[in-house]
């Protein structure tokens, strides 16, 4: 009986055993962190086991979870390159305590979903592309400890509800865009300026920058009730009496006034110049850094900056030459030696400097410090890994190699693996510069008019996203009158018919040289390229040609394999608007930057962003 009962158990017994390795699924945790790959892109495939078929993720790379239960308790993936988005999923992880994303390049908002994540602890998003505000709930994480989102491009209000973080020790929102008063409570008044360096528009007590009141003068006059049955002497008093009162109170209005215009002028100057001078000792030798952009000892740039040599130069252009820069931490940086500069006061010129190192965007390269030595002017700029578009699209064959190739125990040169640039990688640096310059046209104050868009200033990073270098220089080394004889041969084909003309530039031409530089990505040609210019054509003219005769395709670079003929015509719609040779017919930049959107992002707007859009 027993012996039966045993024998018919036994199989199932047995079956069960051999089947439950095949039989258990991958935890809910597991999947949700599939779910969490699939938004980035693991460009080195650094990600490879965290596989499906596994029954935990708890072995996964970067992954750990709680001792006893397989819940994810941390994700670990720092400096692994990881591009792409964070994945509202992040928020179905309720026992993730720490969360490390630091040094990659994912972009897009950090998901209000991570709220969610109640036990959440160590958030580390440092130095990556992400965009937006911070989740206002963000409150919620009760257990916070660490919030480090600093190099980023977040932007928007710091919210009030970080103050309610009772256990927060570390915060950093340094480097970025946040903008507004700094809440003053709770947690946030328990940090100060070292927390939110280089956020231009933050004021508040955090950072010794009072913010801007939005409490007016009350300018109610007083307004005396004359009564009409008295006598006239009493009447005279009361007359006399009115008079002096209303003319103390316009004397203590406009006093008040006065003294408000002035310290609102000085605020104002100081929203510019809030920089760190460092003055040297050696009145020849001076070294200012703006925005606390050049975290080093002054004795250490100075020394790296006069220890320059022909080895670090990287190029040279109109107005000097670039050096590569590396610090002792490893940190590098463009200096741009000026050889020659106006005439006119070092006051006024370092006054306009102070205005272009206050300009941030993540489109434009950032300048960090000038330094003036005995022998040169020196600007201090962010170094860009992957060089001009310029260096790009034309190739020298005789250096197929970086002409600069330096060994260095400090960085992994950036080899020039893939140095042909595909139409996608074209329409995004479209799309990037032309962000950049709309934000010099519209956003800032007071406007720039970048005088020398040219595809050597459109400056590449590890990523291929494009900054808009060099913005204002012209102005500030160039003389109004001598212009045309002083420009630069390189920026000949992108200079606006009028503004060779009459040698004033403006906004419109500015467009057009951008439309210029639209027609040299599409054609992978200089606007000087000999094929045109032996018919006595300039770009502009052999593109008006080539379209009369509709041979659009004769007009793409061989190179863009994967170009759509929509999009091309779309570009070159919008790059013959653009070099109308009447100003007045261009379109603004803020158009220009909509035309592109539109044109060029509508089809599937995700492409550009979301790395994992397939459909379309
Ligand atoms: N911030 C930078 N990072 C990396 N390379 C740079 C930087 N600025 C300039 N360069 C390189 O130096 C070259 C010379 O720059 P520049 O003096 O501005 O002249 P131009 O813009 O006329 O070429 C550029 O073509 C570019 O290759
Ligand atoms: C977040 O939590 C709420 C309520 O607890 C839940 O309804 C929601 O689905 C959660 N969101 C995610 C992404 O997990
Ligand atoms: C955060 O807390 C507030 C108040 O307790 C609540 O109303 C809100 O829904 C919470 N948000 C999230 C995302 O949990
Ligand atoms: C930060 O504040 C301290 C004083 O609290 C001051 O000495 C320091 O210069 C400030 N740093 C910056 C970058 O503003
Ligand atoms: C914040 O980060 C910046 C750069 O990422 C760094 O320079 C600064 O020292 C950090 N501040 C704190 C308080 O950790
Ligand atoms: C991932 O990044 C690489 C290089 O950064 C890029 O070529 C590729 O298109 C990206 N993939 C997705 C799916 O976005
Ligand atoms: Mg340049």
């Amino acid at each position: 009986m027993e012996m039966r009962m045993l024998v018919r158990v036994l199989p199932i017994i047995f079956a069960a055993a051999v089947l439950s390795p095949c039989s258990l699924a991958l935890t809910q945790d597991g999947l949700t962190l599939l779910e969490i790959r699939s938004t980035l892109n693991d460009t080195k495939n650094l990600l490879s086991n965290w596989q499906a078929s596994d029954e935990s993720p708890c072995q996964w790379t970067g992954v750990t979870c709680h001792p006893h239960e397989l819940r994810v308790q941390s994700i670990n993936l720092p400096y692994m390159q990881l591009g792409g988005t964070i994945s509202p999923s992040i928020g179905k992880l309720s026992r993730l305590q720490r969360l490390a994303l630091h040094q990659n390049g994912l972009h897009g908002i950090i998901p209000n979903e991570i709220t969610n994540c109640t036990e959440l602890r160590a958030l580390y998003l440092r130095g990556n592309y992400l965009q937006g505000g911070i989740p206002s709930d963000i409150g919620n994480l009760s257990y916070l400890t660490i919030l480090d989102i600093s190099s980023n491009s977040l932007k928007g209000a710091i919210p009030s509800s970080i103050g309610r973080l009772t256990h927060l020790r570390l915060l950093n929102l340094s480097s970025n865009f946040f903008s507004g008063e700094i809440p003053d409570f709770g947690a946030l008044s328990t940090f100060g300026n070292a927390s939110f360096i280089g956020n231009l528009d933050l004021c508040g007590r955090q950072v010794h920058r009072p913010c801007r009141t939005s409490m007016g003068f009350p300018v109610v006059l007083p307004h005396a009730e004359i009564p009409t049955k008295r006598s006239s002497h009493y009447l005279k008093g009361v007359l006399i009496g009115a008079m002096s009162t209303l003319g103390l109170a316009l004397v203590v209005i406009l006093a008040v006034l006065w003294v408000w215009l002035l310290s609102k002028k000085e605020r104002a100057a100081r929203r510019y110049t809030e920089v760190k001078k460092q003055v040297q000792r050696d009145a020849s030798t001076k070294l200012i850094t703006f925005h606390g952009d050049l975290p080093y000892p002054s004795s250490e740039i100075v020394e790296k900056l006069e220890s320059l040599d022909e080895e670090d130069v990287v190029g040279s252009g109109g107005f000097g030459t670039v050096y590569r820069m590396v610090m002792n931490d490893c940190g590098i940086f463009a200096v741009k030696r000026i050889d020659r500069s106006r005439e006119g006061s070092d006051q006024v010129f370092e006054r306009e400097l102070e205005i272009l190192g206050s300009i941030k965007h993540i489109n434009l390269v950032n300048l960090r410090g000038y330094c003036r030595l005995p022998a040169s002017k020196l600007l201090i700029y962010d170094y860009m890994a992957m060089g001009s578009l310029d260096d790009f699209l034309h190739v020298k064959e005789t250096d197929v190699f970086e002409p600069n190739v330096q060994i260095s125990s400090c960085f992994a040169e950036h080899g020039p693996e893939d140095r042909s640039l595909n139409w996608g990688a074209r329409l995004k640096i479209a799309l990037g510069s032309s962000r950049g310059l709309t934000y010099l046209h519209h956003d800032c104050s007071p406007k720039i008019v970048h005088r020398d868009i040219k595809s050597s200033n459109i400056l590449l990073d590890e990523n291929l996203e494009p900054r808009v270098s060099d913005f204002g220089l012209a102005k500030l080394l160039v003389d109004e009158d001598a212009h045309v004889t002083t420009v630069v041969a390189g920026t000949f084909g992108y200079l606006a018919p009028e503004y060779l003309q009459s040698g004033r530039a403006t906004e419109k031409s500015d467009v057009y040289s951008f439309g210029v530089l639209l027609l040299e990505l599409v054609t992978g040609k200089r606007p000087t390229d000999p094929s045109f210019v032996k018919r006595g054509l300039n770009v502009v003219g052999w593109m008006n040609m080539l379209l009369r005769q509709k041979r659009l395709e004769d007009i793409v670079d061989k190179r863009c394999t994967d170009a759509d003929m929509e999009t091309v015509e779309a570009i070159i719609e919008i790059a013959s608007r653009c070099t109308d040779a009447n100003p007045d017919e261009r379109p603004s930049m803020n158009q220009v930057l909509q035309l592109l959107e539109q044109e060029v992002m509508s089809p599937c707007p995700s492409d550009f962003y979301e790395s994992q859009s397939d459909h379309c």
